[in-house]
């Protein structure tokens, strides 16, 4: 059986007569069994091994253990697929590794079909096993909740397994799909690590072990159901890929996945230039009115928005939150003619015009509901427990995507839609279709439904929203291009979310909003300045009630817009640098674009610092040897906190990369809650 021996940087040429791979045989203890049987791409109970199997389930009660051998394999030059067999079992493995030679990551694709005569149940599939070099100690994972979430968590690897279990039903708040795993202490710039994250939106499977010899190993993949997946004969099944990437500190790691994300992830049209949102729901929720709107997208146009997204509320018997969902059709008591009247506004101020629509739910108080009761996920003889009162629709039904297909396909068509901001807005809880589970299928319907709208409106763009970012993952950013990163807008909040979010995916597509003086969901009081700022690192836009602020507000909000189209130019295409500081309440990060000529900071005291003076901040990823005008946002307004402002902040100055980086700029007194922006650009 193949094994993985080397997961990491390039090894120089290997001589094939004199190497270890020849000698890869390993001893065999006392009081084990006889023969040796080390962790292989596909480890198997039937062979002998101890650890994790790849595969669990049983034919009819028997085949309860399988033990694989090579059927033959394929090779390129950048990739390598293993055909194996368990001949008794009648199942066929195919393991596929794709090295994508720009980026360093590696795709694994795993599949599984039943050769057999009779059914197999299947009960784990797991989409790859990979080995953890001996000296990686630690592993770092992202876990959260509703409005925090990717927040990062150390764990020893220690001898007991670090098991995480997403049942879900999505991606989820709580537990996002994908690890790092690396040598003590590593952090953004330093140590030895491997990232990997599943591309899926259901429900999976990770977990870290130190096996009983001492090596680690790391498997990820589909967590299934009971009775969810019986293969017919015949049958095949993709286990999701997992992406993996082995780098020297955090930060060439996520430099390696954006640029994978971007290549052979997103869809094409994020390459271009991402606009400017304007969202209603934080400044009028559920109160629609075409008054208040017109006015809204008034003020937000003249705060530099480029697209109005009209979001939950406008559709039949939407008043509030207990009815409507299902029904996706414009509300004629609140629009009496339709869109229209909105969306000529919208576009004649030269905005785009999106709408938010939440198509895998239901509320039982709609006309959906009433019309077709049985086309929910649900169990006869239960209650489903509802989640914001809705349940959900079984898309693993053809006729439910086809309903769904139709109705947001008539409005794309109608109003000319450029954006759909698509929610997902509950955990599945008794995930039942026609009795049995039916995650898996729920999970491949999503896909198929939004694969249907994306190749006939090729020009549609989606964002994956899931109660802010509960579904994001590669395998839904195939599909669609943007994530409401989280439905917390509070700026500081949001320094740890958008830091874990930007670990795997570029900050391009991460919804980062500039939200209320009083942030509604933690009611923390920020100033305009660190709320925009912290929106500057991600897809800048507004959440806020641009009716009701000052012309001063407004002017600052244009500065920071217009600062936000110079960068957009260049940054869908930079690297990211998360600069390690001293005080964990000091928050330093930028994007360098490719050339190195052009970079912006953010620099952000989330708390009072510990020390009177800040640390200096040092800059990454520029040139040495060119110099570098660094120009400071933000100053004048931290001026009072302190006797005497860095005279760099004052007047511009010029210094060289090398200096930037190693030395690095003295601060002004950061209190708390402040955010500084710097440009630094070569001279
Ligand atoms: C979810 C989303 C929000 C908003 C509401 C509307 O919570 O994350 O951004 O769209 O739904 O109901």
């Amino acid at each position: 059986m193949p094994r993985i021996l080397w997961f990491g940087h390039i090894l120089p040429q290997i001589d094939d007569e004199n190497s270890l791979l020849s000698l890869c045989d390993v001893a065999v203890p006392q009081a084990k069994l006889d023969a040796a049987v080390p962790l292989s791409i596909v480890p198997d109970s039937g062979s002998g091994f101890m650890g994790p199997a790849a595969l669990e389930g049983h034919r009819a009660g028997v085949h309860f253990a399988c033990a694989f051998q090579m059927e033959h394999l394929e090779q390129s030059a950048s990739s390598i697929r293993f055909v194996l067999l368990d001949a008794v079992a009648e199942l066929r493995m195919s393991v596929e590794f794709v090295l994508d030679s720009e980026s360093s990551v590696l795709k694994i694709h795993s599949q599984l079909e039943n050769t057999g005569s009779s059914e197999f149940s299947l009960h784990k599939l797991a989409s790859a096993t990979l080995p953890i070099a001996d000296t990686f100690t630690e592993c770092l994972t992202l876990n959260g909740r509703w409005g925090l979430e990717f927040q990062q968590h150390r764990s020893v690897i220690s001898a007991t397994q670090l098991r995480i279990k997403n049942m879900s039903g999505r991606t989820s708040h709580e537990y996002f799909p994908g690890c790092v795993v690396g040598q003590q202490h590593f952090n953004a710039e330093h140590g030895q690590l491997m990232g990997v994250h599943l591309g899926y939106s259901g429900n999976y499977e990770l977990t870290v072990e130190r096996l009983t010899t001492g090596e680690a190993c790391l498997q990820v993949g589909l967590a299934i159901l009971p009775g969810e997946i019986n293969l017919a004969p015949g049958a095949v099944i993709d286990a999701p890929a997992l992406f993996a990437c082995a780098a020297d500190g955090l930060n060439q790691m996520t430099q390696r996945f954006h640029q994978f994300a971007r290549r052979h992830v997103l869809p094409q049209w994020t390459r271009t230039p991402r606009p400017i949102h304007a969202n209603s729901w934080e400044a009028l929720y559920f109160d629609h009115d075409e008054h208040a709107l017109l006015a809204l997208v008034d003020a937000a146009a003249s705060a530099g928005a480029e697209r109005f997204v009209l979001d939950d509320g406008w559709f039949h018997g939407r008043r509030d939150d207990t009815s409507g969902l299902g029904d996706w059709w414009v509300d004629k008591t609140v629009y009496p003619k339709g869109l229209h009247t909105l969306v000529a506004h919208i576009r004649n101020l030269g905005l785009e015009f999106g709408l938010w629509f939440e198509p895998e739910m239901v509320n039982p108080v709609s006309e959906l509901y009433k019309n077709h009761p049985d086309w929910v996920l649900q169990v006869a003889g239960r209650n489903t427990p509802l989640a914001r009162n809705q349940l959900v629709l079984n898309l693993g039904l053809v006729a439910v995507r086809d309903y769904l297909y139709k109705s947001i396909a008539a409005l794309v068509d109608e109003y000319k839609i450029d954006y759909i901001k698509w929610d997902m807005n509950r955990d599945l809880v008794l995930p039942g279709s026609s009795g049995k589970a039916g995650v898996v299928e729920q999970v491949n319907g999503v896909y198929e439904l939004l694969d249907r709208l994306q190749s006939a409106y090729p020009n549609l763009e989606i964002e994956s929203c899931s109660s802010g970012g509960a579904r994001a993952d590669y395998g839904i950013l195939a599909r669609t291009g943007r994530v409401w990163t989280s439905d917390c807008i509070d700026p500081i909040d949001r320094l740890s979310i958008q830091r874990g979010f930007g670990l795997f995916f570029p900050p391009e597509i991460m919804g980062a909003h500039v939200g209320h003086d009083v942030a509604h969901l933690t009611g923390r009081a920020t100033n305009l300045q660190t709320r925009a700022i912290v929106a500057l690192q991600g897809q800048y836009g507004y959440e806020l009630d641009a009716r009701n602020i000052t012309d001063e507000e407004r002017q600052q909000l244009m500065f920071y817009a217009e600062r936000y189209k110079q960068y957009r130019a260049w940054v869908a295409e930079s690297s990211a640098w998360v600069v390690p500081t001293r005080d964990a309440a000091l928050f330093v990060q930028g994007q360098v674009s490719l050339d190195r000529a052009s970079s912006f900071w953010t620099i952000v005291a989330s708390s009072s610092l510990e020390t009177n003076l800040p640390e200096r901040v040092r800059l990454l990823g520029l040139a040495e040897d060119k110099p570098y005008r660094v120009i400071a946002t933000g100053w004048e307004a931290l001026r009072s906190f302190g006797k005497h402002t860095p005279d760099w902040m004052v007047n511009e100055v010029v210094v060289s990369g090398a200096e930037l980086m190693n030395i690095g700029l003295n601060l002004p007194v950061m209190p708390a809650q402040s955010a500084l922006l710097l440009d630094c650009s070569q001279a």
